[in-house]
């Protein structure tokens, strides 16, 4: 099978591995620190905290702004991640309809959505595609609101001149098995606020105020072994050798989305003329991380049966989650994203995919008889 996506490593990331396991330390130390400067320096944000997924991070990035007891207004078109972070922080998702041609949170439904409950509004760079930020910037700013960004799909994606994750109040990266930047599992929570990294970096760690490579790297004035736990929180930090992954994998991460730009572009080129399955786009003033190929079909469960018979693998990225028991209390009308999701595909787009490979998706689809 052809597979959505295939996770990039070569020989580099294998010696990056082997020498942190040879070094006598793979706890959270010198490449996690590494991995949070570079990472930072990368996209233009003052802080970067390293943690074990993206899941965290939003569950991390929530809890720092106090959301308990609020609303969120947050994206239904979304790994279920997004939402869970509100849930589990105890606040209440309000969901809102997205855009019909990015598939990104409609700006203008984020406004209708505002009570004086809200304590945040998620948006969820999908597929990589970033969301209108210029829009949902003012419509937070002018109320004080902070916006959290799910990028799980987005390192390394553009909103007009800004690299996504020194845009909005705080950021969170997946670095997951099959993102554009991995580390097998991983993620990252980036901010301009120092307060906020601060106490998110106690939040990784069960709330105790310094990891252990902190203080023992200190001589002299303070006791090693000391350290305060001010909070409840789980562990969720970021291990050395995932760090060390991530730091060969960002060091390709341009170049491998330039990959997946190609066979976007190619597999427009090649689609365009098929009246019956609509082409995802970019708009002008962005560049997408190209993190998904997420197409439109009437036909989506055949053209999905039709793949599989070809060896190839197509997924449904996203079936919403109002549709999820767990969110049914949450369901409201969402007509945009209602109408769309059913005729949602995803072709496979990775960049180790063979020019023999592009070509078998090409005509597989072509050859479907709809
Ligand atoms: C939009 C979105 N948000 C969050 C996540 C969670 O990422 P992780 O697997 O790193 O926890 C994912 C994972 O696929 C995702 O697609």
């Amino acid at each position: 099978m052809i597979p959505i996506f295939r996770p990039c490593f070569d020989e580099a990331e294998v010696e990056a591995v082997r020498e942190v396991l040879l070094s006598g330390w793979v706890g959270p130390g010198q490449k996690v620190e590494e991995l949070e400067t570079r990472f930072a320096q990368y996209v233009g944000a003052k802080h970067a905290v390293s943690v074990n997924s993206c899941s965290a991070a939003l569950l991390l990035a929530l809890k720092t702004l106090n959301v308990a007891g609020g609303e969120v207004i947050t994206t239904s078109m979304t790994f279920v991640s997004t939402n869970h972070a509100i849930l589990q922080n105890g606040a209440t998702p309000v969901f809102c309809d997205i855009d019909p041609e990015t598939l990104n949170i409609d700006p203008k439904a984020i406004e209708t959505r505002i009570t004086p409950r809200t304590r945040a509004i998620m948006v969820v760079h999908f597929a990589g595609h970033p969301c209108d930020m210029d829009a949902i910037l003012a419509i937070a700013n002018s109320r004080g609101i902070p916006v959290v960004e799910d990028a799980a799909h987005a390192s390394g994606a553009r909103y007009k001149d800004h690299i996504i994750g020194g845009v909005g109040t705080v950021t969170c990266f997946s670095f997951d098995a099959r993102k554009n930047l991995s580390t097998c599992d991983g993620g990252m929570l980036t901010t301009n606020d120092a307060d906020l990294a601060a106490h998110a970096c106690k939040l990784r760690w069960l709330g105790i105020s310094r990891g252990t490579y902190d203080r023992f790297r200190k001589n002299g004035t303070e006791r090693r072994w000391e350290y305060e736990v001010g909070e409840l929180s789980s562990k969720c930090y970021m291990n050395d050798l995932n760090a060390a992954i991530g730091l060969v994998q960002l060091g390709k991460l341009e170049s491998a989305n330039a990959q997946r730009r190609e066979i976007f572009l190619h597999y427009k080129r090649a689609f365009d003329a098929l009246d019956w399955l609509q082409t995802p786009t970019e708009q002008a003033d962005v560049r997408s991380a190209m993190h998904a190929y997420v197409a439109r079909t009437p036909q989506r469960d055949g053209l999905i049966d039709h793949l599989a018979q070809r060896g190839i693998d197509a997924g449904v990225h996203y079936k919403p989650c109002h549709l999820f028991d767990v969110y049914r209390p949450y369901r409201t009308a969402l007509p945009v994203t209602d109408s769309v999701w059913p005729h949602l595909i995803t072709l496979p787009m990775f960049p180790s995919m063979t020019g023999g490979e592009i070509e078998q998706v090409v005509d597989a689809v072509r050859d479907f008889n709809p």
